[in-house]
Order: structure tokens, then C-alpha cells, then sequence
């Protein structure tokens, strides 16, 4: 294990009716709430009734925020800012996935903020002094984004998707009811978990490779993702196999599974290049993007990937080479992703190959544990993801 540090100061209330610790919650803070979330489906569900009930009952003076698309832009974050500083907002309540959680976040700096979010977070890259406080009841599993303090957003007109991480901006709480995740849909349920894969795949794909308990968290959490995913694709409505995916997002990103190893981010990086251009729902880009990413490191760390191999898809190593079983690992994660219905080709999320040039220019490789791409690799990458 590598030397690390470790803040999380996220409250967790998880499980079923955990929404009746929310009006407790909401006492803690200020009168005015701004009360953010998407397109409607908290609407059809019921959970946004049963939200401004907790607001009532805590005496709540509520402004609404809704409307917040996924991949969230920045022009939803300005309308939240304006909100914010015009009603002098004392807490903002996310209900949503990781779009409105994200969306939310950006807010809540960038009220607080003298000058443009934009510039000064995500160009200038300067820190930030305070955020108004935020809580979240999680509705998709996915992002990890109600448990870590990392927010991510999309420039559309400069097709541009970039993230920002602040302390402050961990949300106060979050309430985790797996309930509230039986309407997700089966696309955005497949999406999710393949997020929550690639989040665990950036940091067990990573240095140190020798034995270390967050590579042991880390392939306990895939298995316990795909055996859960292949019950709820079954029965949406099955508790046991969503409260498993809640958690499992949660874990996967707030922080706990990276902890003394170095971590990747490439596909992630990759990935936002697709949402960017071309608005692509973040799982979706992963499935395409993340195996064949993998399969351009794996020949660098062959032996991680034996293990992976062994210990994920019980591959057979009998006259095998460990180039060989590497690859093989690889092609078995792309087939799982096309068995659960996600997409695994540009063509598939409507990327032609036109596009590649342009998408790989606004990617900005990092060194890695494993690698150091340059741009022509990233055009490499997806070019292969065409097939
Ligand atoms: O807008 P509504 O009508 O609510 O519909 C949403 C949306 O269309 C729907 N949905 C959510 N909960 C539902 C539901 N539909 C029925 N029943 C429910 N209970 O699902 C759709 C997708 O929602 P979204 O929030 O976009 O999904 P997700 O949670 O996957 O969030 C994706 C965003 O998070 C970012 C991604 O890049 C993307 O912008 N990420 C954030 C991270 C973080 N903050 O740490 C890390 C991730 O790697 C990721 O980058
Ligand atoms: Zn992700």
C-alpha cells in the first residue's frame, strides 16, 4: 500500500423509508432550501412528494431548480447561481443521479463565488473559499457522486466536460433508499453499473500490484456488481440485488477503494470526450471506451491482468501465455458489457469515425501507473472502438 490520507465526512442514512431521517437533516440548516432535480421522474415515482413533505415538515421556505439534464451544462448551474443569490438560499437538496448531484455542486460553489465558475474552477484551475451546503437523496446508482466531493460538467458550446474536486463540497448527507432506484430504467440501470465497473477498474488497474487490500475490496465489489446487476435485470424490484448496486456505487467512488494506490482516470478522460461531443450517457461511453483501453495497457502489466483474469472470469491458464490470458480478460469484459445490453462501438452511440480527430484533441493524456499516452494513442483507442 502505497502512503495516504483519508477525509470523508458524508452522512449516510441507507435503506428502506431512510427518507424519514430527512426532515432531522434538513433542521440542521437554514430556511431557504433550493430543491434541485431532472427531467420528471421524481414526479412519476413519488419521491418528490415525499420530499416536499420532509421540507414541510421542517419548515422549509422551498425554491425549485428543475429541469437538470443528464451530462448537466453549465448554463443549468448559472439559472441555479442566479436562484440562489436572488431567494438567499441557505441549503441545497439534490434529488436525482449524478447529473442533478453534480449540477448541484457547481451551484453551490459557484453562488459563493465572485467570479464565473466556468473560468476560475475549471480554466484557471484557482481554489475555491467557501459553498453553500448540500444534501442528496439518491434516486441512481452510479456516479459515487452522493459520497465523494468530485463534480463533473459539460461546456456544450466548447464541447468540453470537465471535473472539479473541493472538500467543501462534500454533500452533508446522503439518503440512500434502494427503493427509490426501482424505476430506474434497465438502459440506466446497465449504464450505472458499468460506471461503478469502471470506477473499480481505474484504481485496481493501477499501481501497486503486489498484495494490497483495496485490489482484494476491489474484486469483491465486481463480482457482488454483476451478480447483483443479473438479479435486477431480472426482477427490477428485487431489494437485495439494488441495495447491493447502491452501495456498490457508493463504495466504488467515495473514496475508500482508492486508497495506497495510484489510480488511473484515462478511460474516464476518454470517455468524457464522447459525452462532450456528442452527449452520450457517461456508462454508455464506457462500455464502449473502457475495454479497449484496457486492452492497450494490458499488455504493459500482463501479470495484473492474470490475476484479474483468474479471479474475476476464472479463465483456464493451461497452455496459455500471460500476454495471452491478458487479452483474453479484456475480450471477456467487452462481451460481458454486449451480454448486458450495453453498447460496445462507436456506431452503437452514434459516433462516426469522422468524429475521432476531433474528440482526441480535446483529451489531454496523463502520465499513469501503467502508461503515458500520447494524443495519437487516444485516436488509436477509438479508432479501435469503431469495431
Ligand atoms: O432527469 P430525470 O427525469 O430524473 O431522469 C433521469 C435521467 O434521465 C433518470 N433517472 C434518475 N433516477 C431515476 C431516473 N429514472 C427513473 N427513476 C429514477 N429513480 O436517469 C437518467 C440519467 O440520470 P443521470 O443523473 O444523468 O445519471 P448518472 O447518475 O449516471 O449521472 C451521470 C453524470 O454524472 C457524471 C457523469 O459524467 C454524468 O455527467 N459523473 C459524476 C461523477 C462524480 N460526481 O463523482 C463521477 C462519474 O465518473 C461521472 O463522471
Ligand atoms: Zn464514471
Amino acid at each position: 500500500m502505497h502512503t495516504f490520507d483519508f477525509y470523508n465526512p458524508v452522512g449516510i442514512h441507507f435503506g428502506e423509508n431512510s427518507i424519514s431521517k430527512l426532515t432531522h437533516e434538513l433542521e440542521k440548516f437554514g430556511p431557504n432550501v433550493l430543491l434541485t432535480y431532472g427531467g420528471g421522474s421524481i414526479k412519476r415515482n413519488g419521491i418528490y412528494q415525499a420530499v416536499l413533505d420532509s421540507l414541510k415538515a421542517a419548515r422549509k421556505n422551498v425554491f425549485e431548480l428543475s429541469g437538470i439534464m443528464a451530462n448537466p451544462r453549465t448554463e443549468k448551474v448559472y439559472e441555479g447561481i442566479r436562484m440562489c443569490r436572488d431567494h438567499a438560499i441557505d441549503f441545497i437538496l439534490a434529488v436525482g443521479g449524478g447529473s442533478v448531484i453534480d449540477c448541484s455542486k457547481f451551484i453551490a460553489v459557484g453562488a459563493k463565488l465572485d467570479g464565473d465558475f466556468w473560468e476560475t474552477l475549471l480554466i484557471k484551475q484557482e481554489s475555491m473559499g467557501e459553498a453553500l451546503p448540500l444534501g442528496v437523496v439518491l434516486t441512481l446508482a452510479a456516479t459515487g457522486s452522493e459520497m465523494n466531493a468530485t463534480c463533473v460538467i459539460t461546456h456544450w458550446q466548447k464541447h468540453l466536460k470537465l471535473a472539479y474536486e473541493h472538500d467543501l463540497l462534500y454533500p452533508k448527507f446522503s439518503i440512500l433508499d434502494p427503493i427509490y432506484t426501482y424505476s430506474v430504467s434497465k438502459s440506466q440501470m446497465v449504464f450505472g453499473c458499468v460506471d461503478i465497473l469502471s470506477h473499480i477498474f481505474e484504481v485496481y488497474f493501477s499501481a501497486p500490484d503486489t498484495s494490497n487490500v483495496s485490489d482484494d475490496i476491489a474484486e469483491a465489489l465486481m463480482k457482488n456488481v454483476m451478480e447483483n446487476l443479473a438479479v435486477a435485470l431480472n426482477n427490477p424490484r428485487d431489494y437485495t440485488a439494488r441495495s447491493n448496486i447502491m452501495w456498490a456505487s457508493s463504495m466504488a467512488l467515495n473514496g475508500l477503494l482508492g486508497l495506497g494506490k495510484e489510480q488511473d482516470w484515462m478511460g474516464h478522460q476518454i470517455e468524457h470526450a464522447l459525452s462532450a461531443f456528442y452527449d452520450v450517457p457517461h456508462g454508455a461511453g464506457l462500455a464502449v471506451v473502457h475495454p479497449v483501453y484496457l486492452k492497450y495497457i494490458c499488455q504493459k502489466v500482463p501479470k495484473k491482468f492474470v490475476r484479474y483474469a483468474q479471479h474475476i472470469w476464472h479463465l483456464d491458464r493451461s497452455g496459455k501465455t500471460e500476454e495471452a490470458i491478458a487479452l483474453e480478460s479484456v475480450e471477456k469484459t467487452r462481451a460481458y458489457f454486449k451480454s448486458i445490453g450495453a453498447p460496445i462501438t462507436l456506431q452503437e452511440v452514434g459516433i462516426p469515425a469522422e468524429a475521432i480527430n476531433e474528440m482526441a484533441a480535446t483529451v489531454h493524456p496523463f502520465p499513469t501507473s501503467y502508461a503515458h499516452l500520447t494524443q495519437e494513442d487516444v485516436k488509436h483507442i477509438l479508432q479501435q472502438c469503431l469495431e
